[in-house]
């Protein structure tokens, strides 16, 4: 696939104006960018997803050649990680176009790192090309070994799919990393088995507090589950030490010393994990967020397709950073147990 228009950023380059790195009002380098590539998904997990949603008309995605044109003005303002979601990435016709000629940021060095965030639901049809293509780690979102449990909070997903899916993505060689959101009363007794389960295949394991994006039908309240407690349960099992870990996103790690494997914890809502935050979003039809937690937005696709320079999109970047909140404020509105934002998931990718 031919990059549409390179030749402005270089322009911009050689000008020397405007500044390469994005840097927000707060000083943090914007380095890492999550890009949904479609809101739909194969499943309709609780959290994440109303039983029957709406999804976008597909007139209004970006085109495979269109995302790849704005990840590639973002690398050239420094992002050197970027991070395919979804919805779930790997059901967007055509994916490993994108993923294939992504992948040349990667040979000439100005991205680290390309990775994406799965159900693993299609891993079995594509880890060995994803491999191919240079892709090193992968992120299975997984919140349940119990087939039945995990039917019934996927509401449409095959547990043996995705096993069998995380199976083919380590054969490839792929070093993947389990996500699995911590939901009371669901899957809360079966974390110290998700993390031997995890750690003994040689995966880390992140847990996840649920974060109330969207209207998905069921109280939030009902959900959530402060990783504070998931964490003085697990250490009555397992001996858990603070490590210096980073992987670029937001999870603070552990070592667990019975398992030697690692943990992960990302708590959006009992810990301020904005403070170093280095990400921005963009959806399918290039909406840039600048921040998870908050509905300010910018519209990327209008400058995009307004001239085949990419000067106004440079523009349109530049202006949006500086509009990049200090954090969210992400509250579970106990009165009228609403979701604090209504786009759902399914649009940002987390
Ligand atoms: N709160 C927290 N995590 C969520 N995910 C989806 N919806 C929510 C939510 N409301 C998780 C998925 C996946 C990742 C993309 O985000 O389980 O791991
Ligand atoms: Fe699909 Fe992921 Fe949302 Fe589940 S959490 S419905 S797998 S996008």
């Amino acid at each position: 696939m031919a990059l549409a228009n390179g030749t402005s950023t270089l322009e911009l380059d050689r000008a020397g104006t405007g500044p390469r790195t994005l840097i927000d009002p707060f000083a943090r380098a914007i380095t890492y960018l999550r890009v949904s590539v479609t809101d739909r998904c194969d499943f309709r997990c609780v959290y994440c997803m109303s039983e029957h949603m709406t999804f976008l008309p597909k007139a209004d995605l970006l085109s495979l050649e269109e995302l790849d044109r704005l990840c590639s003005a973002f690398i050239a303002r420094g992002v050197s990680k970027l991070r395919l979601t979804g919805g779930e990435p790997l059901v967007r016709r055509g994916i490993m176009t994108l993923v294939s000629s992504l992948s040349r940021h990667l040979a000439t060095g100005a991205l680290k790192e390309l990775t994406l965030t799965t159900n693993g639901s299609q891993l079995e049809k594509y880890a060995a090309e994803l491999k191919g293509h240079g892709v090193k780690r992968i992120n299975v979102s997984l919140d349940t070994l119990d087939a039945d449990k995990f039917r019934a909070i996927t509401r449409w997903g095959d547990l043996d799919k995705v096993l069998a899916g995380i199976d083919a993505a380590q054969t490839a060689g792929l070093q993947v990393k389990i996500n699995a959101v911590a939901l009371k009363g669901v899957n809360e007794d079966e974390i110290a088995g998700l993390l031997e389960w995890a750690n003994g295949r040689g995966m880390d394991l992140t847990v996840i507090e649920v974060m109330p994006l969207g209207d998905v039908g069921e109280t939030r309240l009902d959900q959530y589950l402060p990783l504070s407690m998931v964490r003085a349960r697990l250490a009555e099992r397992f001996t858990l030490e603070d490590i210096d870990y980073a992987t670029g996103g937001p999870a603070r790690y552990v070592r667990v010393k019975e398992t030697g494997g690692r943990l992960g914890f990302i708590t959006p809502m009992t810990h301020n994990f904005c403070e170093s935050c280095n990400r921005v979003r963009i959806t399918c039809t290039g909406t840039l967020y600048m921040c998870l937690g908050q509905n300010d937005a910018a519209d990327l696709r209008t400058p995009l397709r307004a001239s085949e320079s990419n000067d106004l999109i440079h523009a349109a970047i530049d202006e949006a950073i500086t509009r990049k909140p200090k954090g969210h404020d992400f509250v579970i509105d106990r009165r009228h147990q609403r979701p604090a934002l209504s786009r759902h998931m399914s649009v940002t990718g987390g």
